[in-house]
């Protein structure tokens, strides 16, 4: 953290990503860290003049209004980031070590990035991106080229809030100082992960990004193969950028489609009408702006496995959906049968204890089996479970704390984004050619009856 303002240039400024999101996460942010302080520039597509500028930012720290004091609020330019005579004169402006922010959609950011070719940024920007990145493996790369044109990766940050969830590096915080855990974490004890993302939100009027993206792209590509990635790899020598994710891409360039055979290990549904909570929904193709010929899925169910030696035949569920009858995520490590039940102990347990990382409220429980009921020999369940506390930072904050900070070992590396693509591409093509029914289920409902994890 530093007393000396960092300069956060946001691109996109008159969008809605900059007033829901970043503007009160950097508020949120600046009411904990009262060291903390910045210098806050925008360009947008909207004509605003400094005062409208200087009231947006103001109300996004309505809830911290002693952190606006920290906060300079610089210029707004109304400008198109992708024309290129624009780009030259915002570049010409920044000032060594700006933050510069791409609140964008994905296309207005590739061409800005475009625009920008050839340019030189000043020493020390850091371009922060949001996702998704490209949408697909080739265009991830192409774009990659174009940003490590501009900067070393050092100095790109690949925005995943999800991995600065507390919950996440929990993972990391209770498996790798663990001798209980550590030498188990294997295919030799575990018997399969589950990584489950469900939502009781629905499309919350973003079809335009949505429908094209769905439910494997928006959560699985994007998140959840980041969680696999943590919970699956080697111990790193240390948590600094490069030892991180070296280790999680090793993960990634191991991980594919279970058996290479998209259509027996995906499944895919939308939801119809239905009720969440007090909540009635239309059914998904009725939502304004959804064109219901692009087959999108709202529910998504992938089985992965990681070839190496440490994980070999263990399948790893990831499985995210909308409109589901209530918010339900964790990560689900179980662990294989003991090989012998003494003769006499009462009960067939079907695992060999579960470990539960649930996510908001975070806790870890940790299913057992025990005796010592009313008889001595039967078997029951016990759960030992432990809060893992309110994770005092949300999501996105923590991001912005360390992208401000220059620190990118919870961003997103170049060859981690790729892989993410790559990965999923065969349920991609196995989708589209129509192996994998679109099932249904009602909105407020646990998904498709059909689906064993609809429980
Ligand atoms: C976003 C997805 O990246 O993550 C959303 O685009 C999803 O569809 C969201 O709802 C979930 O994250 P959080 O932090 O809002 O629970």
């Amino acid at each position: 953290m530093t007393s000396t303002p960092t300069t956060l240039f946001i691109l996109g400024a008159s969008g809605d990503l900059t007033s829901r999101l970043l503007l009160p996460s950097l508020a949120a942010l600046l009411q904990r860290q009262p060291q903390r302080r910045i210098a806050v520039r925008g360009a947008g597509t909207e004509a605003w003049d400094a005062s409208t500028w200087r009231s947006v930012v103001s109300d996004a720290f309505t809830d911290a209004p002693d952190a606006l004091d920290r906060v300079h609020i610089e210029d707004y330019v109304a400008a198109d980031v992708t024309d290129r005579t624009a780009v030259a004169s915002l570049v010409e402006s920044l000032a060594p070590g700006t933050v510069l922010y791409f609140a964008l959609p994905p296309a207005v950011t590739r061409a800005a990035i475009e625009a920008m070719q050839g340019l030189t940024l000043p020493e020390g920007t850091l371009l922060a991106m949001e996702k998704p990145f490209g949408d697909d493996e080739a265009s991830a790369r192409e774009l990659n080229e174009r940003l490590l044109a501009l900067v070393p990766e050092q100095q790109v940050f690949r925005v995943d809030h999800f991995l600065g969830r507390s919950t996440l590096l929990n993972l990391l915080g209770v498996r790798l100082p663990h001798r209980i855990w550590e030498p188990v974490w294997s295919a030799e004890h575990i018997e399969s992960v589950f990584i489950r993302f469900d939502e009781s939100l629905a499309l919350e009027g973003r079809a335009r990004y949505y429908d094209k993206a769905g439910a494997m792209i928006d959560m699985i590509q994007s998140h959840l193969l980041q969680v696999l990635a943590l919970l699956a790899m080697d111990p790193p020598a240390s948590l600094d950028e490069r030892d991180l994710r070296d280790a999680k891409a090793a993960v990634l360039r191991a991980t594919h489609v279970r058996g290479d055979d998209p259509a027996a290990s995906s499944r895919r549904a939308r939801y119809t009408a239905g009720r969440v909570g007090d909540r009635e929904l239309p059914a998904y193709v009725d939502e304004e702006g959804v064109d219901a010929a692009r087959n999108t899925e709202t529910l998504a169910e992938v089985t992965f496995e990681v070839s190496n030696d440490r994980w070999e035949g263990v399948p790893f569920v990831l499985r995210s959906g909308k409109a589901l009858r209530a918010k339900h995520s964790e990560v689900v490590v179980t662990f294989r049968q003991v090989r012998h039940l003494p003769r006499g102990l009462a009960g067939q347990p079907a695992d060999g204890g579960r470990l539960t990382f649930s996510l908001g409220p975070d806790t870890m429980v940790l299913g057992l089996h025990v005796t010592g009921g009313d008889d001595p020999f039967a078997l029951r369940d016990e759960d030992l479970t432990a809060d893992l506390g309110e994770g005092q930072r949300r999501s996105y904050e923590e991001a912005l704390d360390e992208l401000l900070d220059g620190e990118v070992a919870l961003s997103v590396r170049a060859d981690e984004a790729e892989e993410c693509w790559r990965i999923i591409q065969p349920v991609r093509d196995a989708w589209a050619k129509g192996e994998v029914p679109l099932e249904e289920y009602a909105a407020g409902s646990l998904g498709p009856a059909s689906w064993p994890t609809s429980n």
